[in-house]
């Protein structure tokens, strides 16, 4: 194989030759610039130089054969021809990490934890992590809506026992956990994905893993304890091809993968302002290839305008359960309901929807949309059928034990988290993802304790007084279907 001194490769750094230096080879991606994802732009930012620092964190291995002619891998660098490191900056942020980090044991909840893994991950991953869309309103109202459903603990109760454990789509699970599909866990941890898969594992929680995941579903799963529940979300690509492949690789994996996750809040991403500021701001300026023969992206296009490039905005109830069904015999479980009407909507396709997510992109999508919470307390006014048809699990704002129990106790099956496994992944890698389950575990037990709930089961309305939230749910018309059968349902 051809070897190349770094000189050489550096002359290759226009958008008419342009070359780029990937885990130790040398690679002419000058036909590849305009069909990148990820936009031209931040290619030619790295031409002629080595990019793996920067590609390898946010693209699972097999990226570049997928995506690259045989022939655009032009051979080797010579490693002693690349500018040395600088060692003493490595040495002295590693120190920093082992003399300034606190004992994992010592971060008592989920904000110490956030506030341990923004001192750590990049400026660039926290940006993604932590940002919203617009105002960020419906990301805070996640969580602070669960402060206003109030507790009601009945005593006098033997609660020397708790028991967390239920089940998913009838799979045992040792918590109602899951982990939301969150994309690119190794910006923030080369533990990944597989590193809150383990840490999945030791708590009996599930993990739905991301169609943007910076590993392969395959390294994700590899060695999972029997019994870990799985499921894997899809963004339908406009390249259906691509999508079909990936369901094929989910569907020769059964023994992992229970489910497939159709997400519906973010047909298009939202405007994270914090995301797409942090471009400008690595200094993502430099002019994209071809003026004109690449779609512009809005706000410069953040980690997030990435991502969602080439994904499907013209899904429908019609057309892509159907082409879901060819493809997979995997149930479906669609994420992103935020209205009682499609809850209802969705449990008309039950048996192949199992389930469905009331979600709202964790405030990603569109701000000010309905937390989880409103739309368990919609669908228990207006259909609470669905509750007998369909799983009905939720997602976004969770930080406490008690958050979990309430949203339990309002319904919901099961409950998700996002930010908080990526967090914990920033603050201490699996072992932090490890600590976030523990302190949630932990909490959720107590709170069920002291409410006299000796397990899931028995969580209902009777625990929770909710009427500071109903006052603010939706009240109008159900525009429900039930063909003269739908009656106003009593909460
Ligand atoms: C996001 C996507 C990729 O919200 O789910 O960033």
């Amino acid at each position: 194989m051809k070897e190349f001194d770094a000189a050489e490769v550096a002359k290759h750094n226009t958008q008419d030759s342009c070359w780029v230096i990937l885990y130790d080879h040398v690679y002419d991606v000058t036909d590849f610039l305009t069909s990148h994802p990820g936009g031209s732009k931040i290619i030619l930012s790295l031409a002629g130089q080595d990019a793996t620092e920067e590609y390898d964190p946010v693209h699972p291995p097999g990226t570049l054969e997928e995506n690259l002619k045989p022939e655009a891998k032009l051979g080797r660098i010579n490693p002693k021809t690349l500018p040395k490191k600088d060692e003493t900056k490595e040495a002295s942020s590693s120190n920093e990490a082992a003399l300034g980090s606190p004992p994992l044991e010592s971060l008592m909840n989920l904000d110490e934890i956030e506030e341990e893994a923004t001192k750590k991950i990049s400026q660039k991953c926290w940006a993604y992590y932590f940002s919203a869309s617009d105002d960020m309103k419906s990301k805070s109202f996640n969580n602070t809506v669960y402060r206003d459903i109030l507790l009601r603990p009945r005593v006098f109760l033997d609660c020397t026992q708790c028991d967390t454990s239920t089940s998913f789509l009838g799979h045992p699970v040792g918590i109602p956990l899951y982990v939301s599909p969150a994309a690119m866990a190794r910006l923030a941890h080369p533990d990944g994905e597989r590193g809150i898969a383990q840490a999945a594992a030791k708590f009996g929680a599930a993990q739905i893993i991301s169609n943007n995941a910076s590993m392969t579903p395959e390294q994700i799963v590899e060695g999972a304890p029997e019994g870990q529940v799985f499921g894997w979300q899809i963004y339908v690509q406009n390249q259906r091809e691509k999508s079909v492949t990936m369901l094929k690789r989910i569907n020769a994996m059964p023994k992992h993968f229970k489910f497939i996750c159709l997400t519906l809040d973010a047909p298009v991403p939202g405007k994270r302002e914090l995301d797409e500021k942090g471009n400008f701001d690595r200094g993502l300026s430099v002019q994209a290839a071809k003026p004109g023969g690449e779609e512009k992206r809005p706000g410069g296009g953040g980690v997030g305008q990435q991502l969602f490039w080439g994904t499907a905005a013209d899904l429908t109830w019609e057309t892509t359960l159907p082409w879901l069904a060819e493809h997979t015999d995997l149930p479906i479980v669609l994420k992103g309901i935020q209205t009682h009407e499609d809850a209802y909507l969705a449990a008309k396709y039950a048996p192949h929807v199992k389930a469905i997510i009331l979600s709202n992109h964790g405030g990603r999508a569109l701000d000010t949309a309905p937390p989880a919470v409103h739309t368990l307390l919609e669908i228990r006014k207006y259909c609470p059928e669905v509750f007998s048809k369909v799983e009905v699990w939720v997602d976004g704002g969770i930080k406490r034990g008690t958050d979990i129990v309430k949203a339990l106790c309002l319904g919901a099956k099961g409950v998700g988290i996002g930010r908080a496994a990526l967090f914990g992944l920033g603050a201490g890698g699996q072992a932090g993802v490890e600590r976030t389950f523990e302190i949630l575990a932990a909490e959720m037990a107590t709170c069920m304790r002291l409410l006299g709930a000796k397990n899931v089961s028995e969580l209902g309305p009777r625990f929770i007084n909710t009427r500071r939230v109903e006052r603010d749910i939706y009240d109008g018309e159900p525009g429900l279907d039930k063909r003269g059968l739908w009656q106003r349902a009593k909460l």
